[in-house]
This record gives C-alpha cells, structure tokens and sequence, in this order.
C-alpha cells in the first residue's frame, strides 16, 4: 500500500486515531443541540426516519468520495481535486479551485460563529462547576442575558478558540489524532451514563416512543428538507473536513467500513443525546418543541431540580464542550491544510494565523455586530454557511467525485471489498452521480425560497430555526 505523500505534512499513526478524529468531526454541536431541538419542531419519530434516510442515502455516499478523495488526493481540498481531476484539463483545474477555495472560505466562516456558541457551551460548563459564583445555575434568564452579554460572550470565545488553536498547532498525529481518540471514547461513556441516569430519574419510556414511533400525520415538507440539510451539517460534508481528514490516512483499504461507521456512530451520538434530553423535557413535564434554547435554557432549569443536577448538569456540558471542540478542530484544519500544503506556510503560522482571523470574525459575531439592518453577523454568516454554502459545496463534490475524478480513483475503495465490491460501487456511482446532485438541487431551490407557494398552507417555519447556529431569539419553554 502506498504512504502517498503525507510524511511531510502529517498522518494519523492508526485507523483507530482517525476514526475518533472524524468522528470527533462529525459529531458536534448538531447532534447535541441542533437534532434535538429541530426533532422536538418537527414533531419526532416521523422526522427521525426520515433524517435516517438521507443519511443512508445522501450522507454515507458523499462521505465516502470526501474520504476517497483525500485519500487518493493526498493533499487539501484543493490540490486533492486539482490532482484528481487532472485528466479534464482546465475544466477540472477550474471546477478544482472552485471548490476548494469555496470550502476553505466556508470552514473560515463557519468557525466564527461555531466558536461563539460553542463559548457558550464553555460558560454553561464553568457556571456548572461553580466557577461563575455571581450567577445562579438554573436560571431562565441566564441564556439570555449571556447571548446579550458581548463581553462574556468575547472571553468564552476567546477560550474556545485558543483551546482549538492550540491542538492544530500541535499537528494531525499529536495534536487532532490525540486529543480525539481522549475525548470520543469519553464522549460515549458520558452519553451511556446519561442513559443510565434518566433511566433512573425517569421519562425514558415517553422520550422513546417521542423518537422511535412515527406519526406521519406530523410529517411536513419542510420537514423533509430540514432532514436532508441536517444531513450534510451533522457529517461535517460539504466543506472539505473529511477530504483534509482523508488526506491524512496511510491506507485505503477500510475507507468503506469506515465511512459507515462514522455516519452510524455520529447517528448514534444524534439519537442517544435526544434519548437523554427528551428523557429530561418530559420528566420534568414540559413540551419537546422548546427550539433552540432547549439545550441552554430547558435544560439547566431541569437539572437543577433533579437528584444529583449539579453534577450530572456539568458533566453534560463538558460533554457538549468537547463535542463541539474536535468539530471545530477540523473545521480550522481544512483552511490550515490548504496554507500548508498550497502555500508552504509552516503549520503553526497557519494555525496561528488563520486562527487569529477567524477569532477576529468571531468576535464581531460574539459583539453583536450587524450585518443588515435586522440580521446580526452570526446569525447572517450562519445562514449563509449553513443554507448555501454548504449544499453548494456537496453538490460540487459530488460532482467531482462522481463525473470528473476518473473511476480507478472514485472506486478504489470498492476494490478492497472482499465481496460484492462491483455491485457496491455501481450502487455508490449511480448515487453520486443523480441521487445525491438531485437532492441537494432541491434542497438549495427550497433554501432559496422557490417552493414557497408550493409549501404554503403548511405553518411557516418560526424565524429562529433559519440558521443552523442562530441564537434563540425568544425564550424558550
Ligand atoms: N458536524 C459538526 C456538528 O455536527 C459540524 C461541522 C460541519 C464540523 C462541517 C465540521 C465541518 O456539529
């Protein structure tokens, strides 16, 4: 098996150490605090299955050519593209910059306003631990008031990105690879022992049927599309992190089983945190459909009156803390990649560089800078990112991968399979190449408001879901 060329630019020493990494990609701020709350709007199981089959059917094929991509690539987004697509000519040189640039610009923004919630998560973890004395855990202004808060709301982003900075720093092998193979194993014990916890404490058996018994009849169309636009965010797709990540592999041979079990374990992350967070809304009597402040604002007011809270309350923030930590990890190393591998930086220029840039963006975010007279930047960049860029990025990647990236390339992985390779890969070609195009066309028609007239008649979406990352913008409860 060839080394290809990552002995100058990193590796992940073992496929386990970059199974935790991607995971650790995958598995962030989506699955802990977007799923739920968007599952709790959408009414439950129905919307359950559905997000289920676009994993299925639009995730795990484009996780797949991201991670074949880099891995054949042997570079960033960008030069992994420019490398594969090489036989078009100066169409694949085009398509190439296109959408790597797109991606690393994408990565940039998405972080700045990633860093700020995931700042938020930080305070709720220091308020847990008794940290912030002056204020009372469990209060239902608490949120609020940190949301409007620039200056804490500046320090708890400050930490988060200097935490984030300094792991990439360190490198893919001791830095990414390292910290992640900690965390991800200590993510899933948490989430267990949550399980264990509202087990005990109650609500499991209503949090269950909320999640796993469909009601169709609560199935909307918008809810559809909601399922497949979460599809892309929670698997980290659309933004080169799992082409950067599958640059950094030695081999190829278990990209298949890997690619289905990282979409299956961020899955399983998704349906656990629901499991346990619904567990708590319905013990503690309260509506699934709190929105987005379900995580920051239900939450701490429902563990305080539970046996243990306290504990149990900061242990769930460390846990989202360090969900959203490996995901920003990855998001900053797609644009430090692409300075190290495209323009020779050293990596701890890039990392410092680039890090302080997206710190300075954030900032601004976390100020509460405007960026039109009623959206703010956070909530304008979110959706920007979330809505547009990303679906953009999907499709141009699946393009890639599925018209321009030659099939000795595209395939490769299929070859490793000891049975039905042929048959699994004519089944991936044919969902890269018009499945998932088709898909994503129509979720970004949606994005941009061409099936209004068709959707009306159903309740309009509330404002505050618009963005993937938008702060709660009325209380929740
Ligand atoms: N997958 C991450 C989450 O669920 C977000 C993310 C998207 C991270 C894209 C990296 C790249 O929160």
């Amino acid at each position: 098996m060839s080394e290809g060329t990552t002995t100058t630019r990193g590796s992940f020493a073992s496929n386990f150490g970059f199974m935790m990494a991607a995971v650790g990609s995958a598995v962030g701020l989506g699955n802990i605090w977007k799923f739920p709350y968007i599952t709790g709007e959408y009414g439950g199981g129905a919307f359950v299955l559905v997000y289920l089959v676009c994993i299925t059917m639009v995730g795990l094929p484009l996780m797949y050519a991201e991670l074949i991509i880099g891995r054949r690539g042997g570079s960033d987004i960008l030069g992994a593209l420019r490398k594969l697509t090489q036989s078009k000519g100066a169409l694949g040189t085009a398509f190439s910059y296109l959408t790597g640039l797109m991606a690393v610009l994408s990565a940039f923004l998405m972080l700045a306003f990633y860093s700020v919630v995931a700042g938020w998560a930080v305070y709720f973890f220091l308020l847990s631990v008794g940290l912030i004395p002056a204020v009372e855990f469990g209060n239902a202004t608490v949120f609020d008031e940190l949301a409007a808060n620039a200056r804490t709301s500046a320090i708890c982003h400050t930490v988060f990105m200097l935490m984030t900075i300094g792991v990439v720093t360190l490198g893919v092998h001791r830095g990414i690879e390292f910290l992640c193979k900690t965390l991800m194993p200590l993510l899933f014990v948490i989430l267990t022992a949550m399980l264990g916890y509202v087990a005990y404490t109650g609500g499991l058996d209503q949090s269950l049927s909320f999640l796993f018994r469909p009601d169709f009849s609560k199935l909307t169309s918008s809810a559809v599309l909601e399922a497949l636009g979460h599809a892309f965010f929670t698997l980290s797709l659309g933004m080169g992190a799992m082409v950067t990540y599958g640059s950094y592999l030695k081999e190829e041979g278990r990209v298949i089983r890997d690619s289905v079990a990282i979409a299956a374990l961020d899955t399983i992350v998704a349906l656990l945190a629901g499991t346990v967070i619904f567990a708590v809304v319905f013990q503690g009597d309260l509506e699934p459909s709190a929105g987005p402040g379900l995580l920051f604002q239900t939450l701490p007011e429902l563990f305080v009156n539970m046996p243990g809270g306290r504990f149990v309350a900061c242990v769930f923030f460390g846990l989202v803390v360090f969900a959203a930590w490996s995901s920003a990890i990855s998001l900053l190393e797609v644009v430090v990649a692409y300075f190290v591998d495209e323009w020779k930086w050293p990596r701890f220029v890039a990392a410092g560089g680039i890090g302080a840039g997206i710190w300075a963006l954030g900032l601004a975010c976390a100020m509460g800078v405007m960026m039109t007279q009623d959206t703010t930047l956070q909530d304008g960049l979110d959706d920007i990112v979330s809505r547009y860029m990303l679906p953009i990025g999907g499709l141009l990647i699946a393009i890639a991968a599925g018209w321009l990236v030659l099939p000795e390339d595209g395939l490769s992985g299929f070859r490793h399979m000891v049975k039905g390779g042929a048959v699994f890969g004519g089944i991936w070609q044919f969902l890269i190449r018009f499945v998932t195009p088709i898909m994503v066309t129509i979720v970004l028609l949606w994005q941009m408001g061409l099936f209004d007239a068709w959707l009306k008649g159903e309740t309009p979406a509330p404002p505050a879901e618009k963005g993937e990352l938008a702060a709660p913008k009325e209380p929740a409860g």
